[in-house]
């Protein structure tokens, strides 16, 4: 579970979504953190310490002159084990206090005295106007500038009726930043295009070809790269998953959409990998109205022309340019070792990541093998966003040493 062992302090503020926090320490303890709540009063006001309590499995905290501790010191004590503290939700006066070094609670009386090295993460949650006040935004920038890391907030309809920033994140994506915020930066400052999932060729406005890709390696590889820092692009053919939090997404249906896609987003990008299905062919005489079945029984008689090739066209520009580095997947269904090293010599690229498509497509979990210009690697079986991570790590390496030589 990608947060076994952690130890996170979540500190709850004043403020209706509250109710979130709730649904946070549940996903925060399934993915295998211990949660030590602290609550300050106004947040008492929006939920219980005892729900808190019964999902976190730990007492609540919410006093400093709390007697359970043994040496009375609450404010040192609940951080000096921990692994970060995420106040979610966090208030307009909670940000003023951490700013100004308030300490007059425990909450802010424990961040003020936490480890220097301890990650202080912050979801706000407030009205929009709150939230753009530029007293609140002066409190902002000042604990970015401390080194505070910001969760959030989204856009969208607030409690108060109104509508804009300010909207706390949800339970998954804030779950998703914290195991985010343990993931090594090594693509910091790096732009990063993916593309993922099927392509969908029309036959006609109702019917196509398409093939058993679900998008998920793509899009773990998509969530790898934003945990790992990068700014992230993923142009995804039809699936039915969410993008990860803090991708940007294009969706497009198919091959020539995907290639005009990639081809407009290429520029400024550092990496590109090519991890969707693309469909070789598609229907060169595609018909604008729903064909109809015939009495005399008699077929279609569907023609096929070329899709281009679009890792080979961006693989050649970066012959050109020097860049993005490239990265292609290959989907065999046999012989892998040949037909890998064979695939990237054929497509020019510096690495190739193979596996079996019939093997992978709509699974969890995979295999897949590395090919360089020093031969090929093998990651074993394993679930895919642990395998798009080490991707990610292999891609950073080599990334360095190909910038050397640019
Ligand atoms: N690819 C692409 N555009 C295409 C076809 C493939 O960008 N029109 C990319 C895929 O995203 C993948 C790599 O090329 O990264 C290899 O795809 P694959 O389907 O395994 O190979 P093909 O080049 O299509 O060759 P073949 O089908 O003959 O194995």
């Amino acid at each position: 579970m990608d947060l076994t062992g952690k130890k996170i302090v979540l500190g709850l503020t004043g403020g209706v979504a509250c109710y979130k926090a709730a649904e946070l320490c549940r996903a925060l303890s399934k993915a295998g953190a211990s949660v030590q709540v602290v609550m300050t009063d106004a947040a008492s006001h929006f939920i219980t310490a005892v729900t808190m309590q019964a999902l976190s499995g730990q007492p609540v905290f919410s006093s400093q002159w709390d007697p359970r501790v043994d040496n009375n010191m609450a404010h040192i004590d609940i951080t000096r084990q921990a692994d970060a503290i995420l106040i979610a939700p966090c208030s307009a006066d909670f940000l003023r206090k951490l700013a100004h070094g308030a300490c007059d609670d425990l909450l802010s009386t424990l961040c003020l005295a936490k480890p220097r090295m301890l990650p202080l993460l912050v979801a706000p949650a407030m009205n929009v106007e709150m939230w753009q006040n530029p007293a609140t935004q002066r409190n902002v920038a000042q604990l970015r500038e401390d080194g505070v890391v910001f969760f959030g907030p989204a856009a969208g309809a607030q409690a108060c009726g109104e509508v804009g920033l300010g909207r706390m994140l949800e339970a998954q994506q804030l779950l998703e930043e914290l195991i985010a915020a343990f993931q090594p930066k090594v693509l910091a400052g790096k732009r990063i295009l993916i593309t993922a999932g099927p392509t969908f060729e029309a036959i006609d406005p109702v019917r196509g070809i398409t093939n058993l890709s679900s998008g998920k390696m793509g899009y773990a590889v998509a969530r790898a790269a934003r945990e790992a820092g990068a700014e992230v692009l993923l142009i995804s053919g039809p699936t039915a998953l969410a993008a990860p939090h803090g991708v940007q997404r294009i969706n497009v249906q198919s091959a020539q959409q995907m290639h005009d896609a990639v081809m407009a987003a290429v520029d400024g990008q550092h990496v590109f990998i090519a991890v969707a299905a693309v469909a070789d062919w598609r229907v060169a005489n595609a018909s604008e109205q729903k064909m109809k079945k015939k009495d005399d029984g008699s077929v279609p008689d569907l023609k096929f022309e070329q899709n281009p090739d679009i890792l080979a066209t961006v693989a050649a520009r970066t012959s050109l340019a020097g860049y993005p580095y490239c990265v292609g997947f290959a989907a065999e269904s046999e012989n892998l070792l040949a037909f890998g090293a064979a695939k990237r010599e054929k497509k020019g690229i510096p690495l190739l990541v193979g596996n079996i498509g019939h093997h992978t497509f709509g699974q969890d979990d995979n295999t897949i093998i590395l090919f360089d210009e020093n031969g090929h690697t093998i990651l074993p079986r394993a679930d895919k966003l642990s395998l798009a991570r080490q991707l990610v790590c292999e891609i950073s390496k080599r990334l360095d040493k190909y910038s050397l030589f640019q």
